[in-house]
């Protein structure tokens, strides 16, 4: 109880006398020099990171009114291998992976979102799978904590130990923050189960997401049910 009062307290400060940057979304204080000093370092590379200026080859697997979708595959020449690898790390950074191998590189397929700004808004890293563990129905949340630490809690048990056959594994999702709920995930995760086993349609049940962030469940469980 003590313990939660005081991370509301806390995050109230920290939220005061903030600022998100319009360009890079990154969220700061103003006031603080260390932070002015740690937003001058991320803004710069994470703008370059995404900016995409356009490739001789395209592999364009989608497009729309706002944007397209490109696959990335292992084989690809070093420029786009770079790009996807690049806009990887920024998204494992901010998922707060570790490690940046992924389990098995070689069938890995990187489908990046590209927008009018010719900024890349969304990355999804998509491999071959043989089985999944499903999630199980989360349990009823007591009223007295918040959604996220109750997903946190809940994050490690929520699978069940039965496997079930899956061909299609998600193991990166990730839209540019200023960028979200405009359905870049949703369309990227439509276009992978039209591509990612040539010339089939992935039904919802034979894709699989790897470890779900508390976001990534919300998401997940609002994409399969639709
Ligand atoms: N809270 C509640 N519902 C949500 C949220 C959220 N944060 N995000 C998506 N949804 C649901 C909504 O119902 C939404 O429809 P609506 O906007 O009409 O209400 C629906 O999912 C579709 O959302 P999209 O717009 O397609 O999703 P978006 O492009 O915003 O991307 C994502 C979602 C990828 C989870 C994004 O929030 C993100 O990058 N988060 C940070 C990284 C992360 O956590 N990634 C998932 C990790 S899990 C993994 O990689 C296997
Ligand atoms: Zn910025």
């Amino acid at each position: 109880k003590q313990t939660d009062n005081q991370l509301i307290i806390d995050a109230g400060q920290k939220q005061f006398g903030a600022t998100m940057c319009r360009s890079c979304g990154m969220l700061y204080s103003t006031d603080s020099p260390e932070d002015n000093f740690q937003h001058t370092q991320f803004h710069q590379r994470f703008l370059d990171t995404i900016k995409f200026v356009g490739w001789k080859k395209e592999r364009v697997v989608a497009e729309f009114w706002d944007g397209k979708i490109i696959l990335v595959l292992p084989e690809d020449p070093k420029y786009a291998t770079k790009k996807a690898e690049d806009v990887r790390r920024i998204a494992d950074s901010e998922l707060g992976f570790q490690q940046i191998t992924l389990s098995s590189p070689s069938s890995a397929k990187t489908y990046l979102f590209i927008n009018s700004d010719r900024m890349v808004v969304g990355c999804l890293v998509a491999e071959n799978i043989r089985q999944a563990f499903r999630v199980l129905e989360q349990p009823e949340k007591p009223k007295d904590i918040n959604k996220e630490d109750f997903m946190e809690r809940h994050r490690a048990w929520c699978c069940s130990t039965v496997p079930e056959k899956a061909i299609c594994g998600i193991s990166r999702i990730w839209v540019f923050s200023l960028m979200r709920r405009k359905s870049i995930a949703t369309r990227l995760l439509d276009t992978v189960r039209n591509t990612f086993m040539y010339g089939s349609h992935l039904t919802k049940e034979e894709i699989a997401f790897s470890d779900p962030t508390p976001e990534g469940k919300l998401f997940a469980t609002k994409y399969c049910e639709t």
